[in-house]
């Protein structure tokens, strides 16, 4: 038996544990061989690949990124890129492939699967979207960063009595920002679930500084847009992948707020961007992303192909890529008010 892995999207702190596990799993525990394709969905694509031996995989446990390196590249969706991906995949000898990425890549691994090629794919995401899976490893390594840097803002903040806007990831969901937010106590979080009344957020500052406070940290996440009207907004591009690019919504927010609250009082923002992604994972993604790898290597054992690993409870379980993929895991409204209702 021969397995495929390859990491796509976003890297992500707990990859390379991933790769580790199945590495170990593949080889030591039942002597087959594993090939890591290159950059993601490229590696497939184009035919670049390494072997894949535990010597190669000693060390890496605790390493951010990805050994095999990553792309937003995804199959195209057409039969030419189903074909080329079986002729590398027979070239190869793979048996099973193990896709590890977040919704791009787990959609074109579900739909790989549903022209039955032999795929169990593994979740990964700082944002915490996928669903079907309790958590994704990634986020805690995310809001542990996040936590640590608005710690470190709020001294800042109180220091020079300002309102510190704080721009944390989230492309579709607040899970970041809400969990970040909460544990870091911000005063204002803004989510792409709930649009936000700017009248609303300048009110909340101006009720802090009534009630004596002259500081404010607010947290948002990259998606967060405004109720429709409420005020002027630049919702940035599609890249070529199809990836949003977003235009700023931290920048977009101090000069709405300046404009609203007057030159007297200082806004300033900070976007932590790609260091919520870098650098070593937590203890709880690095044994969350091994669970999920030694899960999907049992299941090409198994032969229970068109599946996903998932955490559920405090078991790692398989279901199916369909129902994954279906939609995206955004904070459901009793979570977001609940967290709120703690800032
Ligand atoms: O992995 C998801 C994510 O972290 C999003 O929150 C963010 O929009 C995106 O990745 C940015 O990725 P990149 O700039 O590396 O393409």
């Amino acid at each position: 038996m021969r397995i495929g892995i390859l990491t796509g999207g976003g890297d992500c702190p707990g990859l390379n544990a991933v790769i580790r596990a199945v590495v170990l799993r593949a080889v030591r525990d039942h002597g087959w061989q594993v090939t890591g394709f290159r950059d993601g969905w490229r590696g497939v694509l184009e035919n670049h690949h390494v072997d894949l031996v535990p010597s190669r995989v000693r060390g890496i446990l605790a390493r951010g990124g990805t050994i095999l390196g990553s792309s937003r590249v995804n199959p195209d969706h057409l039969t030419s890129s189903i074909d080329t991906i079986r002729g590398v995949l027979d070239e190869n000898g793979i048996d099973a492939l193990i896709p590890v990425g977040g919704e791009g890549t787990l959609q074109a691994a579900h739909w790989l699967s549903s022209h039955d090629i032999p795929v169990v794919g593994v979740p990964k995401t700082i944002d915490n979207d996928i669903d079907c899976t309790d958590v994704t490893f990634g986020f805690d390594t995310a809001v542990e960063i996040a936590t640590d840097a608005i710690d470190r803002l709020h001294t800042t903040a109180e220091s020079h009595q300002r309102v510190m806007i704080v721009e944390v990831m989230g492309r579709h969901t607040g899970w970041i920002a809400l969990h970040s937010g909460l544990a870091a106590g911000a005063h204002q979080v803004l989510t792409p679930e709930t649009p936000f009344d700017i009248a609303e957020v300048c009110a909340g500052l101006q009720r802090r500084f009534e009630a004596g406070d002259n500081h404010a940290v607010l947290v948002a996440a990259e998606g967060a847009v405004p109720a429709p009207g409420t005020m002027e907004f630049d919702q940035g591009h599609v890249d070529q992948f199809g990836h949003r690019r977003f235009a700023g919504i931290a920048r977009q927010l101090q000069l709405e707020i300046s404009r609203r609250l007057g030159a007297d009082r200082d806004v300033t923002t900070t976007v932590l961007g790609h260091l919520q992604r870098g650098g070593t994972p937590t203890a709880y993604d690095r044994v969350l992303a091994s669970r999920l790898g030694g899960r999907a290597v049992e299941a090409v054992r198994d032969g229970k192909y068109g599946m996903m690993s998932a955490l559920r409870g405090t078991e790692i379980e398989l279901v199916p890529l369909a129902d994954a993929v279906a939609r995206l895991k955004t904070v459901p409204g009793d979570t977001c008010a609940e967290l709120r209702a703690l800032l």
